[in-house]
């Protein structure tokens, strides 16, 4: 085992270890989740984080292009030669007074990471080259994962871009948006519709990946969390190497609060940064697992020793109940969290609080999103209807400065975009009423005019 770079089990009571080379992604000694892991003593580290502005001037190699590889010093597990890059992590972090005003803060401390302009239109991209760049040392010839739709998109899109791997593709039946099936089968990967939810599917694309030998791309890979460290060093980058008060994101597999945790630890354990920020997890109400069980039954790290009966316990209640995850913002439609126990960690880690939104408030905080003028989907918008929760209930101050992930592009999902704004009847009714939305107080509603000169001038000069 190369003792540089290496698997490390999340529980420090264990102390299991697996090879660098390993892909069970399950501790060998207790089952549980891994972090890679590295002697920092024996990695060449920068000496402050302005090391990484130079890599601008080097854009023509590849490497210092991408997002994620341009800090490969803080991800280094794999040699430059070994690298998969797609041009992933070409993001913006956008300061938005209209939002902050929206959620309750003032003006010049809100501020949107925009994680939709990646390859495949979503976050995952960060860790899917990371991932990739791991299967490809491992010499994996076929990759797979379940998912709620980005994932697979981006999976497709790397299985596409590299021609490296055949993606296998497991999702449930009835839970992918539009958008993120087309990207899955505009690139050719081969996908699975599951008789039942994401929680299902992620169950069964664990069993067959051991079956067959083939490459997981789940988030339970840490490998793949290595990559998504990245956004938090872009966010690092955009406020000069400040560190905010609150990193705010959607909770799902809760992959990316458990990577971002990680890489704060790792920077404040290497003297890059003189605080870790608070974060804050924003479940929506109808699959909210991490909120009930951190914020309601008081579970928690407690140094590894989490009290896992809590957790057994709710299980057994969702399912004796029949409750299944059920929420509009599709993406984070899970009710059994893989990283559930890394995202313990994180939040002890971090200070952190876990907070839960309807729908309505989802769907109000993107149209106030989309109207500030970055386009996102359901549950990236869950970030600001929970900031704006936590603001209203003092737990953030106004003046605090504070980073929402935008997780996925609002073209992912138009449907419940179009379905918010035409506010039509018998749409709104079928596919919002019925979860509890009763009003779409931001739409922006198209004006039907005839075809006629005069009435398109009275019109715009009614509604313009
Ligand atoms: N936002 C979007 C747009 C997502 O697609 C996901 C997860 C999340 C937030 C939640 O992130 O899992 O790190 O807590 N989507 C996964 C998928 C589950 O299959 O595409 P997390």
């Amino acid at each position: 085992m190369s003792d540089t770079v290496f698997q490390q089990c999340t529980d420090p009571a264990c102390g299991g270890t697996a090879d660098l080379s390993a892909t069970a992604f399950r501790c060998p000694r207790c089952g549980g989740l891994l972090d890679v892991a590295y002697d920092w003593n024996r990695v060449p580290v920068p000496k402050s984080l302005k090391h990484f502005e130079g890599k601008w001037a080097n854009r023509a190699n590849p490497l210092d292009f991408s997002g994620v590889w341009r800090f490969r010093e803080l991800l280094p597990f794999a040699p430059d030669d070994a690298i998969i890059t797609i041009g992933e992590g070409q993001t913006l972090c956008q300061r938005a007074d209209a939002v902050a005003s929206y959620a309750g803060l003032n003006a010049g401390r809100l501020f949107l990471q925009y994680e939709g302009m990646n390859p495949s239109g979503s976050f995952k991209d960060n860790g899917m080259c990371a991932a990739f760049t791991h299967a490809r040392m491992t010499g994996a010839a076929r990759a797979a994962c379940a998912s709620t739709g980005n994932t697979s998109a981006s999976l497709a899109v790397y299985c596409a871009a590299t021609q490296l791997m055949r993606g296998v593709i497991f999702i449930g039946s009835g839970k992918i948006s539009y958008g993120k099936l087309s990207q899955a089968l505009e690139h050719g990967a081969l996908t699975l519709q599951i008789h039942g939810d994401f929680d299902d599917a992620l169950r069964r694309v664990q069993e067959v990946s051991r079956q067959l030998g083939i490459y997981l791309v789940n988030s339970v890979n840490p490998f793949r969390l290595e990559g998504q460290k990245t956004i938090m060093y872009r966010v690092l980058e955009a406020l000069r190497w400040e560190v905010p008060d609150w990193v705010v994101v959607p909770g799902g597999n809760l992959g990316n609060v458990s990577s971002f945790a990680k890489a704060f630890g790792e920077l404040a354990e290497l003297g890059l940064i003189a605080r870790v920020p608070r974060l804050a997890v924003i479940n929506a109400a109808g699959a909210d697992t991490f909120y009930q069980l951190y914020e309601k039954h008081g579970l928690r790290w407690n140094g590894g020793q989490f009290d896992q009966s809590k957790i057994d316990s709710y299980y057994t209640a969702l399912d004796s109940n029949n409750r299944r995850a059920d929420t509009l913002a599709s993406a984070i439609e899970i009710n059994r969290p893989v990283n559930l126990p890394k995202a313990l960690r994180a939040l002890d880690r971090c200070n952190g609080v876990v907070r839960s939104v309807p729908d309505a408030e989802i769907l109000d905080a993107k149209a106030k999103i989309g109207a500030g003028g970055l386009g996102c989907e359901p549950a990236s918008a869950a970030s600001v209807a929970g900031l704006r929760q936590l603001v209203r209930e003092g737990v953030i101050g106004k003046d605090e400065r504070v980073v929402c992930i935008l997780t996925g592009h609002v073209l992912k999902d138009s449907d419940e975009t179009v379905a918010y704004h035409t506010a039509d009847q018998a749409t709104f009714d079928a596919k919002l009423g019925k979860r509890g939305v009763k009003s779409v107080a931001f739409a922006n509603r198209a004006v039907p005019v005839p075809n006629d000169l005069a009435a398109i001038v009275k019109a715009i000069e009614t509604h313009g």
